[in-house]
C-alpha cells in the first residue's frame, strides 16, 4: 500500500528569529514510518522540523509550517491509500510575520494569531482522499469522547488517541500508551515503546483496509 504520513511539529514564524512551536520530537511519527515500511509498504512522511534520521526507503517531504504541510498533503494525498496523521501541526498562526525583528518596548506584547487549515479535517471533502484515513488525538482531558468527536467530525476510520498530560508518554518520550477509537468500538491498547507500538498501530491500519476491500 502507499501510505502518506505527517509527523513532528510545526513552526510558525513570527519575525526573522522567533517561531511559535510545540513539544513534539517526531518520534511517533518516524516510528511508524519504519514499521510501515517494515511491513513491505511504501511510505511518504511530510514532517515539520526534528532532530530524527528520516528511516532508508522512506520518501521524504520537509516543511516548516502549517500552510507548507497542507500543501504537501494536498498534492499527495490522491495517489496514496493509506493516510496517518501523527503531526501536531499549529492550530493558530501569527497573522504576519515582521521583516524585522521584533524589538523590546513596552511591558506587555500582544500578537495577533489566525487559524491555521486543519489539514485532517480536509483530507475527505477539500481533497477528495477516499482511502483509510486515520487521525491522531493529542488530549488533557476526556480522552475517548474527544477522541471520539474529532473521528466523526473528521470522518476518519480510526483515531488514535493519547492523553498527552500523563509522564513519559506522548510529545517528546519513547513511549505512548494509546486508545484505538473506531467508530463502531474503542480499545485499549499497552503502554510500550513508541517502535513495539507501531507495529500494532500498522496492523490495525491494515485491519481496517482489508475490511474495506473484502466488504
Ligand atoms: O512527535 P512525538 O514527540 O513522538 O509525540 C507524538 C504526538 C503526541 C505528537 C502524537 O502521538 C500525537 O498525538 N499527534 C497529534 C497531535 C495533535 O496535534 O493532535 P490534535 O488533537 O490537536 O489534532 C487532531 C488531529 O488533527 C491530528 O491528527 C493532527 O495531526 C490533525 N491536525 C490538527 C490541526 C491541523 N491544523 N491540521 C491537522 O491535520
Amino acid at each position: 500500500m502507499k501510505v502518506l504520513l505527517t509527523a513532528g511539529p510545526t513552526r510558525e514564524p513570527i519575525d526573522p528569529v522567533r517561531f511559535l512551536t510545540n513539544r513534539s520530537s517526531g518520534k511517533m511519527g518516524y516510528t511508524l514510518a519504519g514499521a510501515f515500511l517494515h511491513e513491505g509498504h511504501s511510505v511518504l512522511l511530510i514532517s515539520g522540523p526534528t532532530n530524527l534520521d528520516v528511516p532508508d526507503g522512506v520518501d521524504f517531504i520537509p516543511v516548516e509550517t502549517a500552510a507548507e504541510m497542507h500543501d504537501a498533503v494536498a498534492r499527495y494525498i490522491g495517489k496514496m491509500d493509506v493516510a496517518v496523521f501523527s503531526a501536531a501541526v499549529a492550530d493558530y498562526t501569527p497573522s504576519g510575520v515582521r521583516s524585522q525583528k521584533i524589538k523590546k518596548s513596552g511591558d506587555t506584547l500582544t500578537l495577533e494569531l489566525v487559524r491555521t487549515a486543519d489539514i485532517l479535517g480536509s483530507a475527505r471533502e477539500k481533497f477528495g482522499f477516499t482511502g483509510t484515513l486515520v487521525g491522531f488525538a493529542a488530549e488533557t482531558e476526556n480522552l475517548e469522547a474527544n477522541a471520539r468527536e474529532k473521528l466523526v467530525r473528521k470522518q476518519c476510520d480510526l483515531v488514535i488517541a493519547n492523553d498527552v498530560s500523563q509522564p513519559g508518554i506522548g510529545f517528546d518520550s519513547d513511549e505512548n500508551q494509546v486508545l484505538l477509537v473506531y467508530p463502531d468500538r474503542t480499545e485499549t491498547l499497552p503502554r510500550a515503546s513508541k517502535v513495539e507500538l507501531s507495529l500494532t498501530l500498522v496492523d490495525a491500519i491494515v485491519g481496517i483496509k482489508k475490511l474495506r476491500v473484502d466488504g
